[in-house]
């Protein structure tokens, strides 16, 4: 199996029995997934997605990611929350979270258009001094702030640096039909993707969204399709005994019905931490609204057990910790045995780094579940792009029936709007006149 969840590290805090008392609810929510009646139905085509995808389109992104290739140094992609974060994930856990840095003959890939900083901008625009680069433009809505910023300035510089053929350089990923972005990549001829109505932004790493900038580095997106596709079989059964995603999905709620209300995403590769980033937002977005939900959070250890070690294992006592662990490598260090022990590390001597690694993980997961933590552990054999597209699959599905069981939509995100509209009225758009001076007074 490409993965498999160990509940053995749960017993003290769910009994066996607990597990038979879910089994209903975990149908009832199957069903309400599978025949799209519950709330937010109509954002579910990332169900059937890794095996219904638009294969011209599949075709076409192979291509223009190999085109990209040959036509520039860096790409920019430019987009934030589920139109960044899926890509960036897969390219770091995949490749490395040095990718940039890498010996390698594919551009360099650089994520802006995810915040409203000027410095970040500025160093982005410094570092595509002299380099030829493309621009990836993602955005369904194409009217969000931060990315389309960001497009303002990029696409000043491509045209700029090369003229009227400054179009050739911009790859839209839109809507379908609708937008400011669709219609100004209509306007000035950008080759576009799409992204499709029934896909959420959270739930687009395997649309176009991901899949461009995946491939431009390099990954094998048809490989990371296929472990989709295999999540997507293994865990269509509504059996809780039979569906790991399903059971996860159903300890996280027996577990936050017990007041452990903080998901802690653990790995034990820094390479993942984007993956972690990209988590956060699945389920936070996801579950956080209705005055509930689990908070998501992430470390990277043992990295993270010199800064939250100590929180988790003594601090407030309503953590959880959900542990990914890779079980090799794909390189490998042995250590030397020295003439002097000096450092002291001998009797490591003859041990992979990886082997240490696990025995860091073995006895963190002892002692947080004796500090009254508990660990539910997901083993991967390796990580590469079959196993990674399982692991999508597996997160999206687990996230979509821990929402519904929790009693939310899983698929909308009301709460983001708030920011935005004080946002548009200090900044005096059209249209917030009435807000204006009510924020400005609270302010003073
Ligand atoms: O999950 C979501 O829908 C959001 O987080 C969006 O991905 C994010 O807000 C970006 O939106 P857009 O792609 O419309 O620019």
């Amino acid at each position: 199996m490409p993965l498999s969840l160990n509940t053995k590290y749960l017993e003290d805090f769910i009994s066996k029995g607990e597990y038979g008392l879910i089994s209903n609810e975990i149908k009832r929510v199957h069903k309400l997934l599978h025949h799209k009646t519950g709330v937010g139905s109509e954002f579910t085509g990332w169900l059937n997605l890794p095996s219904c995808y638009n294969k011209e389109e599949f075709i076409q992104i192979k291509e223009t990611a190999n085109k990209i290739k040959n036509m520039c140094d860096i790409l920019v992609v430019i987009g934030i929350g589920g139109s960044y974060l899926g890509a960036r994930a897969v390219i770091e856990a995949i490749n490395s979270q040095n990718y940039n840095n890498m010996p390698k003959d594919t551009p360099d890939i650089y994520f802006i258009g995810n915040s409203i900083s000027t410095d970040s901008i500025c160093d982005l625009l410094k570092i595509c001094e002299d380099k030829d680069i493309c621009v990836n433009i993602i955005s369904k809505s194409g009217t969000t702030t931060e990315p389309s910023i960001a497009f303002r300035v990029f696409r000043n510089l491509l045209e700029s640096k090369y003229g009227r053929e400054y179009n050739k350089r911009i790859f839209c990923t839109t809507d379908r039909s609708k937008g400011t972005l669709k219609e100004i990549s209509d306007k000035e001829g950008y080759e576009t993707f799409v992204i499709p109505d029934d896909v959420g932004g959270r739930y687009s790493v395997l649309t176009a969204v991901g899949l461009l900038p995946i491939a431009v580095s390099g990954i094998s997106i048809d490989k990371l399709m296929l472990g989709a596709q295999k999540a997507e079989l293994d865990f269509s059964v509504d059996e809780i005994d039979k569906n790991d995603c399903y059971k996860y999905a159903a300890i996280r709620n027996m577990l936050y019905k017990k007041g452990k209300e903080i998901e802690i995403l653990a790995t034990y590769e820094p390479k993942m931490s984007m993956f972690g980033e990209w988590y956060k937002q699945l389920f936070g977005e996801s579950e956080g609204k209705d005055k509930k939900g689990i908070f998501p959070s992430s470390v990277t250890f043992s990295t993270d057990l010199h800064s939250m070690g100590q929180f988790i294992q003594d601090g407030s006592r309503n953590l959880f910790e959900t542990v990914i662990y890779i079980e090799s490598n794909k390189q490998e260090i042995t250590l030397d045995k020295l003439s002097q022990d000096i450092d002291g590390l001998n009797f490591l001597a003859g041990k992979n780094i990886s082997y240490i690694n696990k025995k860091a993980f073995e006895g963190t997961l002892l002692a947080h579940t004796d500090g009254g933590v508990p660990n539910i552990v997901i083993l991967i054999p390796e990580m590469n792009e079959f196993e990674l597209g399982y692991l999508i699959y597996f997160f999206e599905k687990a996230c979509a029936i821990s929402a519904y069981i929790l009693g939310v939509n899983p698929f909308n995100q009301p709460g983001v709007e708030s920011y935005k509209k004080n946002m548009f009225a200090l900044l005096g758009k059209p249209g917030y006149e009435s807000e204006f001076e009510a924020l400005s007074k609270r302010l003073k």
